[in-house]
């Protein structure tokens, strides 16, 4: 299905991950990739930083948040010899590729893009004025990330539901482009959406998310993850009381991290009243554990000896470079007419 497609994926340099973005993002981004590989596509993988600068301004964090995010895919198994893997803000063409989209996107787009809209609507819930705090990077930023997507003639954009719009918003562009000048200039990309992405909940029940500051951290150390897991939500319900699984939240989130038989053992020891909150806490500890060891010393590693990863991050931009500025001279060549 993927052989000789493109896919592309930007990740943005967020902060410090949790076992939600792991279990509904990297991980599936990575196999993805791998599929793509496999069946002899090509994978574009990259740090969308410029995206980043919208609401990061702290160099020192921004540095961080950049360093974290590429050392937890490697950790997680990108393979940066198969996978072209790059910082967004080392391929310029893309920003060039960005001004001429400029020039060819109805402003109304940017009105109707729901992260745009989405602020705005906080900021009058707040009784602020509409564009408090919202920066022209936020504005257009669905126009870059049509550069990012367009400059490589992307196939395919995996994302979850909240950026779908954007890839539609990029097919649009480029819809308008192709049509101006009646020819296929720029390929039109579609999205795929992340199938059965599991929900995972975080320890108040909620998603699993910084902002409700209920995650399970993939990379602190085993005593924090205890700590984290320990404050799990739970009720007063005796140990012998048969339980139905799907009520303990402890259950809900070994389901994204256990093999399948193992969590078949935890939901038949609810059912039948053997298995109390705590049992159910040492099994998900054991299982989160037995999932982030060897990762997260790749990741300290990487983290470490970053580099190395600086390495890995150059050579991609020495294989992406190319491709977009491919995809640049050919538009270039069309809007001015050379
Ligand atoms: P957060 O909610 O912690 O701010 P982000 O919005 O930065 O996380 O999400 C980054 C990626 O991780 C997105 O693709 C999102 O779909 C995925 N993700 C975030 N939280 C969860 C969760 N609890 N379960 C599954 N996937 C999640
Ligand atoms: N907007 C995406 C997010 O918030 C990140 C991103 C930037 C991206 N450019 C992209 C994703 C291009 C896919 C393709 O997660």
């Amino acid at each position: 299905m993927f052989e000789d497609k493109t896919v592309l994926t930007g990740v943005k340099p967020t902060g410090t991950p949790h076992i939600g973005n792991l279990v509904g993002a990297i991980r599936p981004a990575i196999e993805l990739g791998n599929k793509v590989l496999d069946a002899g596509g090509r994978h574009f993988m990259f740090v969308a930083d410029y995206h980043a600068i919208n609401a990061e301004k702290d160099p020192v964090m921004l540095t961080q948040k950049i360093k974290e995010v590429a050392c937890v895919y490697l950790a997680f198994g990108l393979d940066p010899n198969r996978s072209v893997f790059y910082r967004q803000s080392d391929v310029p063409e893309i920003l060039e590729f960005t001004t001429i989209l400029y020039a060819y996107t109805p402003k109304g787009f940017m009105n109707k893009a729901h992260a745009y809209k989405a602020f705005v609507d906080k900021n009058l819930a707040a009784q602020k004025p509409d564009d408090d705090g919202i920066n022209m990077g936020l504005y257009t930023y669905p126009v870059l990330m049509a550069a990012d997507i367009l400059s490589f003639d992307t196939d395919v954009v995996p994302v979850g539901k909240d950026q779908v719009q954007h890839v539609e918003i990029a097919r649009d562009i480029a819809g308008i482009i192709n049509a101006h000048y009646n020819k296929e200039l720029l390929k039109l990309p579609e999205y795929s959406l992340t199938k059965n992405a599991i929900l995972v909940p975080g320890l108040d029940g909620r998603k699993m998310s910084k902002s409700y500051n209920n995650v399970v951290p993939i990379f602190a150390d085993d005593a924090a993850i205890k700590k984290a897991v320990y404050t799990i939500k739970t009720d007063s319900r005796p140990l012998e009381e048969p339980k139905d699984p799907d009520s303990v939240l402890v259950y809900q989130i070994y389901q994204a991290v256990a093999a399948p038989e193992q969590v078949k053992a935890m939901a038949e020891g609810l059912q039948q009243g053997k298995l109390g909150y705590g049992h159910v806490k040492n099994m998900l500890l054991d299982a989160i554990i037995n999932l982030v060891k060897e990762p997260r010393e790749k990741y300290n590693y990487y983290m470490a000896h970053f580099n190395e990863v600086e390495g890995m991050l150059e050579a991609g931009r020495d294989k992406a470079r190319p491709v977009a500025r491919r995809t640049l001279d050919r538009l270039k060549n069309t809007v001015f007419g050379r």
